[in-house]
């Protein structure tokens, strides 16, 4: 599928012609874990579908179009592309990482990766002096997530990826909370962009996934390697299910950033809701690099559907928690349906106490994940839950 094509036509058609054995439109779940050979080593292209599968080549072509990318790599979580991303690193090699990353990233980076000789440093990654700052002669990666989670704090991909182009290092963007519809990271010269496809990609909170793409050969002949020898990768009904949902992910994602913004300025003013964070406020410190960096495929600004804010108390969130019905309290994000998170004790419960209170991330602080239910019953819920 030439790239040229629009992005919503990509979705729909990149990876996804008719079955050529059938003429099924809907592509086949290729439900095998090994194939025919016709003599030892001859045979169609696929051995073994830790190697390969055919549905997870459908999708990783259709999500690479999707990111302007080359190679797509599948894996069968945002956490398993994050381990084989740093699965490229040799002993004693540096990584500069942002310190407002996804908990989890936090808790592999230094519970897990750090015993096996790798070394991480956390800078506030809103910066580019604190990155330089931390450059070492072995750092080999930058690891970044823009906008982070939950305080929506954004890193200058370009920039970012100027300063590694003169040093030789590689960057890699978690670009999950915009999705490929929201932000390529590719194009403002990042080397490798990750998804956790469990959120947007999948966009209904039915598959955990995960995802690498990279316009870099030697990198993406790395990475396909990783990913048959650690073997983490997704299932063939996983890759249908997130192959399926790349084709409305236009309409979903540009959806509930829409109900996200309209809700942020009806909020903004509401005299219970405190340190309310979007980035698509003019109040968000960043909102002219937002309206630069995070576009849709149209070129227009989107801000995302993650909207954070703070009551006065911890008792009051929690009322708060026991009144609201639209919003369902759980982790994740980027679901058609509404999700309201506690970020200090869900998805940030792992990373110490010391280093919430650095990156500004406090008890009080209630994330929402937008969906796509019509935006006056979402706001009609937040108000009538909120402490009066
Ligand atoms: C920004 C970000 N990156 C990576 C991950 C990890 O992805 P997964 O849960 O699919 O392993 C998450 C999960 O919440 C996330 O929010």
């Amino acid at each position: 599928m030439g790239d040229k094509k629009r992005f919503e036509t990509r979705a729909i058609h990149a990876g996804n012609k008719p079955d050529e054995s059938t003429g099924a439109v809907s592509p086949p779940i290729h439900f095998t874990s090994t194939y025919q050979q016709e003599s030892v080593g001859q045979h169609k292209g696929f051995d073994y579908s830790r190697a390969a599968n055919p549905t997870r080549q459908r999708y990783e072509e259709n999500l690479a179009s999707l990111e302007g990318g080359k190679y797509g790599i599948a894996f069968a979580s945002g956490m398993a592309a994050t381990t084989a991303l740093f699965q490229t690193l040799e002993q004693g090699d540096h990584v500069i990482i942002g310190r407002n990353v996804y908990g989890g990233t936090y808790r592999m980076a230094v519970e897990i990766l750090s015993n096996h000789g790798f070394q991480f440093d956390f800078v506030d990654t809103r910066y580019l002096n604190q990155i330089e700052d931390a450059i070492q002669p072995n750092t080999k990666w930058i690891f970044v997530e823009t906008p982070t989670n939950p305080l929506l704090e954004l890193c200058d991909i370009k920039s970012t990826a100027k300063l590694c182009q003169t040093h030789g290092i590689k960057l890699a963007v978690d670009n999950t909370f915009m999705s490929p519809y929201g932000q390529n990271p590719l194009a403002l010269d990042a080397t490798l962009v990750l998804h956790s496809a469990t959120k947007f990609i999948g966009g209904h909170s039915d598959v955990i996934g995960g995802a690498l793409i990279t316009n870099e050969k030697d990198l993406a002949d790395q990475l396909y390697f990783i990913q048959k020898s650690a073997g983490a990768v997704p299932s063939p009904f996983d890759c249908w299910m997130l192959l399926r949902s790349t084709k409305t992910m236009a309409l979903r994602v540009q959806k509930q950033s829409d109900n996200a913004l309209d809700l942020a300025h009806r909020l903004e003013s509401n005299s219970q809701i405190r340190s309310m964070r979007y980035p698509g406020l003019k109040s968000h410190p960043q909102h002219d690099l937002v309206k630069k960096q995070q576009l849709n495929p149209e070129g227009i600004p989107i801000f995302g559907s993650i909207i954070s804010f703070e009551l006065e108390s911890v008792n009051a969130r929690d009322q708060f928690l026991s009144k609201i019905k639209l919003f369902t309290l759980a982790e994740s994000l980027g679901g058609v349906e509404s999700l309201v998170c506690i970020p200090y004790e869900m998805t940030h419960g792992s990373v110490p106490p010391v280093m919430k209170k650095k990156m500004g991330l406090s008890k009080k602080l209630i994330r929402l994940s937008v969906g796509i239910e019509h935006v006056d019953d979402l706001y009609d819920d937040i108000t009538q839950s909120l402490f009066h």
